[in-house]
């Protein structure tokens, strides 16, 4: 993790768009060559705090991602700016559109959707819980493939999910109000999902299921 001054951080910033803010401040900027970089407050910079930091995290997310052959950001460099208590991560854009665009223009296309159910069908089995997977956070790339982004909270473990852990992804999954609108009123997705997974039992496709219909009524 490189130590960064603030007068460096603010050059390599210059002429940055903010992608994303919250109550504390910039948190997502795009440069101007169009790489990212996404800040995380850190309380207290001692080494431990650093080390567990959100942007070691999603370093160390990438690389496994990658290694796993779902497509995910290309890093650059991870950061320590010490004068505003922030670690920063530093990568190449996927390139794409978040899911959640792509459904606006295309809401009716049941094909991308039974794809992206069979995309979460994978990742689980290559033992990825990822607790961001809302539409926001999944790329739709330009050779038609699925990739993930905002990857700090995820574990990856060496096995495929077991059923409980589905389960409880699913609900990060339909958490939000405008993602659920798209699917409200088919199950493609649970579907594909169901299809795609080796482990799936009858009793499973049930409980998947309609967890997933009270999921979306929540909305
Ligand atoms: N790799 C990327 N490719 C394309 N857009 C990105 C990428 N990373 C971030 N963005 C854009 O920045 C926004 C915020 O990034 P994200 O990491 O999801 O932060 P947040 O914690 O605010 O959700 C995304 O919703 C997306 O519009
Ligand atoms: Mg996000």
């Amino acid at each position: 993790m490189k130590n960064l001054t603030l007068d460096t951080f603010n050059h390599l910033t210059q002429d940055s768009t903010v992608l994303a803010d919250d109550e504390f401040g910039k948190k997502v900027l795009e440069l101007t060559d169009h790489t990212i970089i996404k800040l995380f407050r850190v309380k207290r910079l001692i080494s431990q705090a650093v080390i567990y930091s959100p942007a070691r995290r999603f370093a160390n997310n990438a690389r496994k991602l990658q290694q796993l052959n779902i497509p995910t950001v290309n890093l650059i460099d991870l950061y320590k700016i010490k004068s505003i208590k922030r670690t920063a991560i530093h990568y190449q854009q996927l390139e794409g559109i978040m899911v959640r665009e792509y459904l606006h223009s295309n809401p009716e296309d049941e094909v991308f959707l039974a794809r992206l159910g069979e995309f979460l069908a994978q990742i689980h089995s290559k033992g990825v819980f990822f607790r961001s997977a809302h539409f926001g956070n999944i790329i739709y790339t330009p050779d038609k493939q699925f990739g993930l982004i905002d990857i700090s909270d995820m574990t990856i473990s060496r096995f495929s999910l077991g059923k409980y852990k589905r389960l409880r992804n699913m609900k990060h999954f339909f958490r939000i109000k405008e993602d659920i609108n798209f699917v409200y009123n088919s199950t493609i997705i649970e579907d594909a999902y169901l299809a795609a997974y080796k482990g799936n039992t009858p009793s499973f496709s049930d409980k998947f299921l309609k967890l997933c219909t009270e999921l979306k009524k929540k909305r």
